[in-house]
């Protein structure tokens, strides 16, 4: 099983890093077959989508970047799992940018009615977003981009998780209760 974690967050010691090794310790400790990998999205190199269009016709992107490496990943992986600061009521920007040059996919299934990832699969994807104010409606936000992510991907969204009133660098370890809530998740997502 191939796991994919997308950390969103652009400090390297924050919340979501620390949520992110996290879940990759629980994924390999449910099961010795899981494969996982954490992906930094801010120490990548991706340009933000141009709105060219050229992916209408050929389901592929003109870009030539990090985002190639993405593709192949998103298209081998069994779970993906988005981990990210609220950062003014919604996700990073660095994360957003990710999702946005997902347009092919969306060209490939709607537009071309060849989808890159075909529809009958078994691949599932999760939110977990942490912030410093503990504001379900922030949750929701977020979970909306991931949604529509999935449905333009073919891929289902499965249960997530908000981690609500966790401010600074690390203070998720402060706050154990919350912290056990990600392993009851990856349990859920590869159960
Ligand atoms: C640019 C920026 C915008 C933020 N916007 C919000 C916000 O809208 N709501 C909120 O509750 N927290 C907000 N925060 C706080 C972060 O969500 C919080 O510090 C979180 O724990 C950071 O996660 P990290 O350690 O993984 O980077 C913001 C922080 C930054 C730097």
């Amino acid at each position: 099983m191939q796991i994919s974690i997308f950390s969103g967050s652009p400090r390297k010691t924050g919340n979501s890093s620390i949520i992110a090794s996290k879940l990759e310790q629980e994924f390999t400790n449910l099961n010795n077959k899981v494969t996982c990998d954490i992906i930094k999205v801010s120490d990548l190199n991706i340009y933000p989508c141009t709105g060219c269009e050229s992916c209408s016709n050929t389901s592929r992107c003109v870009i030539q970047d990090d985002m190639l490496e993405i593709y192949k990943k998103v298209q081998l992986s069994d779970v993906i799992v988005f981990v990210s600061p609220i950062y003014f009521g919604s996700i990073t920007g660095q994360l957003k940018i990710l999702i946005d040059r997902f347009q092919p996919f969306f060209a490939a299934k709607y537009l071309r009615k060849q989808p890159i990832i075909p529809s009958s699969n078994n691949k599932i994807a999760s939110l977990i977003a942490v912030s410093g104010m503990d504001k379900q409606r922030f949750y929701e936000n977020a979970q909306e981009i991931i949604k529509v992510f999935c449905i333009n991907s073919n891929i289902k969204l499965g249960p997530g998780l908000y981690l609500g009133g966790v401010d600074y660098a690390g203070e998720i370890n402060d706050k154990p209760l919350l912290k056990n809530k990600v392993s009851e998740l990856a349990q859920l997502l590869i159960d």
